[in-house]
């Protein structure tokens, strides 16, 4: 039997949960961590996400293959970007001023939407790390609730972003297993497409309504 990836999922908050279930129950291996002591989150781990694996990030990353950053933007700037060396790198976040509060790092400075990639920024952090964005699109309710094995007739979309051909691969497969039709955008810059402002922020399409909403405007973006 194959063998899957190992996942790190930092962040115990809405989204962090849902995609680790999902992730365990298309099989991987899962480790969840928050900024404190695995301790704290055991006992809701148990029940809420049964499965994962409670551990200290540092060590749950350390471990993994996979890391997937559900934490909000503004705390990832305190996150040591040496931590993710080498791993791969799933940007679940999304820049959202009324919660993170403004980050001039991430501010759109052309005063026009996404004129300004939230991953881009992330992956120049993250420089010695994979940085694929994918599935910041879509609200941690409709995550769970609109999964669907492949072939199913009411399965939807989900975009997937990077500048590594490799990743973006290992990330579609996830993304594929966890129950979304992967659309592979061209790039970082291309998946500007999938944060709020964009076409598909909030939406959970089929695969030819995410396409024909993508395409035009991720063209204009390679
Ligand atoms: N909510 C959604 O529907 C949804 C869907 C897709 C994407 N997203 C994006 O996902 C991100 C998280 O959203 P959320 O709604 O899940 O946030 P949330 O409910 O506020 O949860 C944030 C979690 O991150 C943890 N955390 C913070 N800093 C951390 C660190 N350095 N290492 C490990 N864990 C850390 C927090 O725990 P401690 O404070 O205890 O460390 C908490 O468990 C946001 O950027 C959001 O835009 C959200």
């Amino acid at each position: 039997m194959e063998e899957l990836s190992r996942l790190a999922v930092l962040g115990a908050g809405h989204a962090g949960p849902v995609i680790a279930r999902l992730a365990i129950r298309a099989g991987y291996p899962v480790a969840i961590a928050t900024s404190g002591d695995p301790e704290d989150i055991a006992l809701i781990t148990e029940l809420v996400i049964p499965g994962a694996r409670p551990r200290w990030a540092a060590d749950a990353v350390a471990d993994a293959d996979i890391v997937v950053l559900a934490i909000p933007l503004h705390r990832f700037l305190d996150l040591d970007p040496a931590l993710l060396n080498g791993k791969i790198v799933v940007d679940a976040m999304n820049y959202w001023p009324a919660s993170d509060g403004v980050l001039t790092a991430f501010e759109d400075d052309s005063g026009s939407a996404n004129s300004r990639g939230s991953s881009e920024i992330v992956a120049r952090r993250l420089a010695g790390s994979a940085v694929v964005k994918a599935p910041n699109h879509i609200g941690y309710h409709e995550l769970e609730d609109r999964a669907r094995p492949a072939g199913a007739p009411d399965r939807r979309a989900a975009g997937v972003a990077g500048d590594d051909p490799a990743a973006v691969t290992a990330i579609a497969g996830l993304v594929d297993r966890v129950g979304y039709d992967p659309v592979r955008l061209a790039n970082l810059r291309a998946g500007r497409v999938l944060q709020p402002g964009g076409p598909v922020f909030g939406q959970v399409l089929t695969l030819p309504e995410f396409e024909r909403a993508v395409h035009e405007e991720a063209r204009s973006l390679r």
